[in-house]
């Protein structure tokens, strides 16, 4: 489906591109920053002049029930960044509904207001007073300014920081995700349409052309099999494959500069048939890079892990290799660059000294795997119908003020940005 066209006109507004900034130090010669278009090359992700560059950074979520990024209530967007550049960071999963795109089709190609989007979430009352609250740490905003333009406005403020925006299609109805019975778990599930997915990545897509900060996108967050309905008897990976290569399709032909992530099945833990070279049942077909013509250099792969109770580094290292880690090495029919694109945990004063976080401490950067830590958020505006809640995964505070366990981000989390990096 090319949607380019379409698309083109319906974005309504622009905002300035951010400028690069240019090096402090007159003898650098290292190209401007982002330095893309990157593409992949075996298992690396390069920049435009061949060198190897790795994601390391944290999930910003913005596809919940509002359809904004999370936290603005509390802090400004520059604040927000600034945090995470302060863990010498060089990227965010920036999560998104393809709700939000819905509406601006079904609303005469113009985007929803904030004004609109916080009554619509969270009430008369609740609403407008949130709205106040963003207002008032984001003066920049009106409330008339629209979901997009809060989007825009990140990526820019990333752009200026030197922070990769890397977009995550999170989920098609804009709420908490995910669980196999919320109607949002696979192609044909009761909020997931193809057509509308393929809709809102292209457009997405197009959209971020003029974000200098955006390098890639991930198709969609964790594919998982619903409990019930129609769609749960196409739960394989020959269906898997088929959207994947449409969506795949989608954002190559609306911009094809971005690197697409493709996700596995159960909640995107694992994607050994990709790696292995495997059939792809029910069917007998196999993954190929073929079947991407002219853009086989731009797919990553993406895989979550939650197993929190491990107690064994050994089982957990295994388990991450033979679920798709794998790709990473020569042994792998199908090698790609493999990111850990969410793992988290309780953030107190021990549960990071535990087995499951001391071990992707030290696995992701011995891989030289990039990763983002779920999660940024130290509340959110509304999460599963309760409103301000408490995040106690996020490694910020509810006020997102600071972080919430100091120990871990000095003592593992900022040693483990550098180790990956180095
Ligand atoms: C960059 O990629 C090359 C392979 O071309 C690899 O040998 C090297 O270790 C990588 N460097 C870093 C810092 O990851
Ligand atoms: C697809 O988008 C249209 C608006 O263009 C909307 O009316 C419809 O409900 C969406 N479909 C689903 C399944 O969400």
């Amino acid at each position: 489906m090319r949607l380019v066209t379409i698309v083109a006109g319906l974005v309504g507004f622009s905002v300035a591109a951010p400028t690069n900034q240019p090096h402090g130090d007159a003898l650098d010669t290292r190209a401007p920053w982002p330095n893309g278009p990157l593409v992949t090359s075996g298992r690396w992700i390069r920049d435009a002049s061949g060198t190897n560059l790795t994601y390391v950074g944290v999930n910003w979520p913005g596809a919940a029930d509002v359809m904004i990024p999370e936290g603005l209530q509390y802090q400004s967007i520059e604040t927000i960044v600034s945090k995470i550049k302060s863990l010498g960071m060089n990227a965010i999963r920036l999560t998104f509904a393809i709700q939000m795109v819905d509406e601006i089709y079904s609303n005469g190609a113009k985007d929803i207001t904030l004004q609109k989007a916080f009554t619509q979430a969270l009430g008369s009352t609740n609403g407008p007073k949130l709205l106040n609250q963003v207002l008032a740490k984001n003066p920049q905003f009106t409330a008339s300014t629209t979901r997009l333009q809060v989007f825009d406005a990140v990526a820019a403020e990333c752009a200026k920081q030197h922070i990769f925006v890397h977009l995550d299609n999170h989920i098609s109805k804009g709420m908490w995700c995910c669980s196999t019975d919320d109607g949002n778990s696979w192609w044909g599930d009761t909020y997931f349409s193809a057509a509308n997915w393929t809709r809102g990545l292209a457009y997405m897509a197009n959209h971020g052309k003029q974000w200098t900060s955006l390098m890639s996108i991930g198709l969609r967050n964790e594919p998982r099999e619903p409990t019930s309905g129609a769609a749960k008897s196409t739960y394989n990976w020959q269906t898997w494959y088929t959207y994947m290569k449409q969506g795949a399709e989608a954002v190559h032909s609306s911009n094809p500069d971005l690197l697409i992530f493709l996700s596995g099945l159960s909640f995107d833990t694992f994607l050994t048939p990709v790696v292995r070279g495997t059939a792809l049942t029910p069917g007998t077909g196999k993954f190929s890079f073929n079947d991407f013509p002219s853009y086989a250099n731009k797919l990553v792969l993406e895989l979550h892990n939650y197993e929190t109770s491990a107690n064994s580094c050994n089982n957990l290292q295994n388990n991450l290799y033979n679920n798709g880690f794998e790709a990473l090495t020569s042994s792998a029919v199908n090698q790609f660059p493999v990111m850990l694109t969410e793992f988290g945990f309780q953030m107190d004063a021990s549960t990071w000294k535990g087995t499951y976080a001391s071990c992707l401490a030290s696995y992701l950067p011995a891989q030289k795997a990039g990763w983002f830590i779920w999660v940024l958020a130290g509340s959110y505006y509304i999460r599963s119908g309760t409103q301000d809640y408490d995040e106690g995964w996020g490694l910020l505070t509810h006020d997102w003020s600071t972080w919430r366990s100091p120990s871990y981000v000095n003592e593992a989390l900022i040693p483990m940005v550098k180790d990956t990096l180095s």
